[in-house]
């Protein structure tokens, strides 16, 4: 009976232990952020956001001009668009790059 108690004890000790040096979560969680913050303007590409947009963004309208728009009006259009032409978030960031590169 003594030992069962001991060994429970040492059970409960090992689980705080071990619970007490798992501070992994909170660095991954700062790694993350670094890579989201990491996916800037400064990566796009005024080049490839001209291929992409001459690729995926006549194939429902015709190649809208951008200088027909501003940039202020460019930032929530680019935001439906590129759902609609299903870009992933470093085209989204060239396409906005090009087109603002050409607004009004
Ligand atoms: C799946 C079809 C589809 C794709 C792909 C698409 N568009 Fe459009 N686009 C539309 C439709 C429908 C409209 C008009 C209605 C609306 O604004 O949702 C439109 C409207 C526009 C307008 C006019 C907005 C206005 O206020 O007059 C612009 C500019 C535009 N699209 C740019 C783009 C760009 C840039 C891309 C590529 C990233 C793109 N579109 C890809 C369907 C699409």
């Amino acid at each position: 009976m003594k030992t069962a108690i001991k060994l429970s004890a040492i059970i409960v000790i090992a689980g705080v232990t071990f619970s007490a040096c798992a501070p992994k979560i909170t660095a991954e969680k700062s790694t993350r952020a670094t890579e989201k913050n990491s996916v800037a303007p400064s990566i796009a590409s005024i080049p490839e956001g001209e291929k992409t947009y001459k690729l995926s963004c006549g194939r429902c309208h015709k190649l809208e001009d951008p200088a027909e728009f501003t940039k202020k009006e460019w930032g929530p259009i680019m935001r439906s668009m590129a759902k609609k032409a299903n870009l992933n978030e470093v085209e989204k960031q060239n396409v906005l790059a090009y087109v603002l590169s050409h607004s009004k």
